[in-house]
């Protein structure tokens, strides 16, 4: 049993959890999304900013909602990659102060194997193997995860990820940001089958196409050429039949990947994560589909899908309970694939 103390500072989020093992102690959230809205995206150098501006108050809130001193904490940690990298370094830096400061041991935690851990949070029986489709911001993978920091990448994006896709998209249907939310609830009004949008296949060399990879560039010109060609009747823009047409291809995209990685694997449970996990075309489409096939299908909660700290304490707790321990000499790193975890530690 560990109580972990972590951080989490990689894009526009400031966050602190104590979790100790699967259990939530404390989850502090300071979202800095009103900051960068009128930008229509994350602005690196105020995202840093403003993670050094909320990091201290988050850390001493964080503490206090768990009613803990630092006497009672096992480990620090602190998300160190993928991710913006003047960003991380903030939470990184004041992890390794504080558990150089407070002699704890330091662990240096991979953002998405902290999503993955989401799952951990709100199904504590969970158990490996099972299949994770990560859909977030940044990041549209398949991992088969096979135990504490054994993980295979299956599947990925060749360009735009999942969540990245809805945030363009919605720019492009003049919604604001992030637009996956705004898309979703037009798309509630609108009608799936307006019109017919391309999934995002990816050509293998010798022909037929990737049965896990996903591609959203295509799909989202496609959106771009149709609303370019409704402009031009001088008609309004049926923007809800738009969203929920967006929405219905990128739910059958990821539902048929997710669910051929998991049978041709046999893999029996995924567990979804990252923001786009909120979606509900997509939970609609994929609880049916997992349904037909006997799989087990997990979605968390929203509030440990988006980006937060919990999940960061909780994946760092296995890695101690494993002791796995980080060296204070650990850098910030933008990018890193999640089968190269162990990696981070001694
Ligand atoms: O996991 P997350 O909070 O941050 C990253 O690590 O990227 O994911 C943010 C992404 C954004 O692109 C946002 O538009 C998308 O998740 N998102 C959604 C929904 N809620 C958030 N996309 C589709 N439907 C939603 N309901
Ligand atoms: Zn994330």
């Amino acid at each position: 049993m560990s109580k972990v103390l972590a951080i989490e500072t990689s894009c526009d989020e400031t966050a602190v959890a104590i979790v100790e093992d699967r259990r939530v102690l404390s989850n502090v959230v300071s979202s800095q999304i009103e900051i960068h809205r009128p930008y229509g995206g994350v602005v690196p150098e105020m995202a840093s900013r403003q993670h050094v501006e909320m990091v201290n108050w988050a850390i001493a809130q964080a503490l206090q909602q768990a009613g803990l001193g630092w006497a009672a904490i096992d480990g620090i940690a602190a998300t160190c990659t993928p991710g913006l990298v003047g960003a991380l370094l903030v939470g990184l830096t004041a992890g390794k102060t504080l558990a150089m400061l407070h002699q704890k041991p330091f662990l240096g935690v991979h953002h998405l194997e902290g999503h993955l851990y989401a799952s951990y949070l709100s199904e504590p029986d969970l158990q490996p193997p099972f299949l994770c489709l990560l859909v977030s911001g940044g990041h549209t993978s398949l991992i088969a995860v096979r135990g504490c920091g054994e993980y295979e990448t299956l599947g990925q994006t060749r360009d735009d990820a999942a969540g990245e896709a809805f945030d363009k998209v919605a720019r492009l249907l003049g919604l604001g940001y992030p637009g996956g939310p705004e898309i979703d609830r037009l798309a509630k009004v609108g009608n799936g089958r307006s019109f017919p949008l391309p999934e995002g296949q990816v050509s293998l060399p010798g022909g037929g196409y990737h049965r896990y990879d996903s591609s959203f560039s295509g799909l989202k010109t496609a959106v771009l050429r149709l609303t370019q060609k409704l402009e031009q009747t001088g008609e309004p823009l049926p923007v809800p039949d738009l969203a929920a047409s967006f929405q219905e291809a990128v739910a059958r995209a990821l539902t048929r990947r997710a669910i051929a990685c998991a049978l041709d694997y046999g893999l029996p449970a995924i567990a979804v994560g990252g923001g786009v996990a909120a979606n509900s075309g997509l939970r609609q489409m994929l609880q049916a589909a997992a349904a037909e096939h006997q799989l087990r299908v997990m979605f968390p909660p929203l509030k440990f899908c988006t980006d937060n700290a919990a999940m960061i304490a909780c994946a760092a707790a296995d890695h101690l309970n494993h002791g796995h321990v980080s060296p204070l000499t650990l850098g910030a790193q933008s990018r890193m694939p999640i089968s190269a975890v162990m990696d981070l530690y001694a």
